[in-house]
């Protein structure tokens, strides 16, 4: 049985440094170094600049701003721009999440209580269940909610004017949300990994909030190991944190912060034993590929949903996993970085999928 998740921090039993999710232990931290408003927001220049206009144009026309819908892996900041967003906009924020909402009854409750230009957080949006969904689209596109009252032959439907709301959605998963779900979305955006650059410069702000000196390389070697995730390097910055101040002098240099994430067991690369576990395994265990995301998420223990949310994504991005029709298949770089020799392990038909 693959470990089992919890669905709201997306951790594991086996709690992770570098997955996406929110640890409990920096949760509270986390609140703490989240960006308040969208100038002090870093990175995702495109999403940031529209947003800024689309924002100015809804407090202009004292609307409430069109739902948005937030795609993108954990940890990038969805959460943040909601909680962003509904500050711009002088509203209240509501926050739940698709799994959470079990009953009609749980999302009427929820809308019905709205005010004029509130914003409703649903975060993994793709887990509504589909009957409930169905109640967001009138919701959505007429403010208003149909109700079904009672069962059988005196049945009746009512309708209810809601308040003109936000609805903003988050998903890591935008190709299982339905395309009439989608397409009530006046405002799509997509978060992409940050650069290293960015994460530099969130590390550094992030220090200044924490009190923690650094210097300029020790927030650029916090940021390289990042996965290009701001939670992640926020969550390094504390455990570097914890290193310089009992086995140094307390300032994190580029060498306290290499050590310190080498003891981690921190790659280069950011990977980790998860990362590399996976890797491995298809490497080993399959000769680098084809092979499903059912077998590999059954060889290593990890959920499947775990697999394509948080880890592939990264993987991807740098080059060292591609999906393919017939599964995933691990690239001659990823071979490189673990020092392993796939070819030795190929027959001859196979070295062609790797020239
Ligand atoms: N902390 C986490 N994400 C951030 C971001 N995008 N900008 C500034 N600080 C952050």
């Amino acid at each position: 049985m693959p470990a089992k998740k919890d669905p709201d921090t997306e951790m594991t039993g086996t709690e992770r440094l570098l997955g996406g999710g929110t640890m409990e232990d920096d949760a509270q931290g986390e609140l703490s170094l989240r960006p308040r408003n969208l100038r002090e927001y870093i990175g995702q220049k495109k999403v940031k600049d529209n947003l800024g206009i689309f924002i100015k144009a809804a407090l202009a026309r004292a609307e409430a701003l069109d739902h948005v819908l937030l795609n993108g892996p954990p940890g990038l900041g969805k959460t943040t721009l909601a909680a962003i967003i509904a500050r711009e906009m002088s509203a209240s924020l509501r926050m739940t999440a698709g799994p959470v909402i079990e009953k009609a009854g749980d999302l009427a409750a929820l809308l019905t209580n709205l005010e004029e230009g509130d914003v409703l957080f649903i975060d993994e949006i793709h887990r509504l269940h589909p009957a409930i969904e169905e109640i967001l689209y009138p919701a959505m596109e007429d403010f208003e909610l149909d109700l079904v009252i009672g069962q059988g032959p005196s049945a009746r439907s009512v309708k209810l004017d809601l308040p003109r709301f936000t609805l903003i959605g988050a998903t890591t998963r935008p190709g299982m949300i339905t395309p009439p779900l989608r397409g009530r979305f006046g405002i799509n955006f997509h978060l992409d990994f940050y650069s290293v650059e960015d994460l530099q410069v969130i590390v550094e702000r992030s220090a200044s909030i924490l009190n923690a000196q650094i210097e300029t390389e020790g927030a650029r070697s916090i940021a390289l190991r990042s996965r290009g995730t701001p939670r992640i390097a926020n969550r390094l910055l504390r455990r570097v944190r914890d290193y310089a101040q009992v086995e140094y002098d307390g300032v994190i240099t580029g060498e306290v912060a290499t050590d310190a994430m080498n003891r981690m067991e921190v790659d280069r690369f950011g990977l980790d034993e998860i990362d590399r576990k996976l890797l491995v395994t298809i490497i080993e265990k399959f000769n680098g590929g084809p092979v499903g995301v059912g077998t590999i998420s059954a060889a290593i223990n990890e959920e499947k949903d775990a697999i394509e949310e948080i880890y592939e994504p990264f993987l991807i991005q740098i080059g060292f996993l591609n999906r393919t029709p017939r599964g995933r298949v691990v690239t001659p770089a990823a071979c490189h970085h673990l020092g392993l020799d796939l070819s030795a392990q190929l027959d001859e038909s196979q070295k062609d999928l790797f020239k």
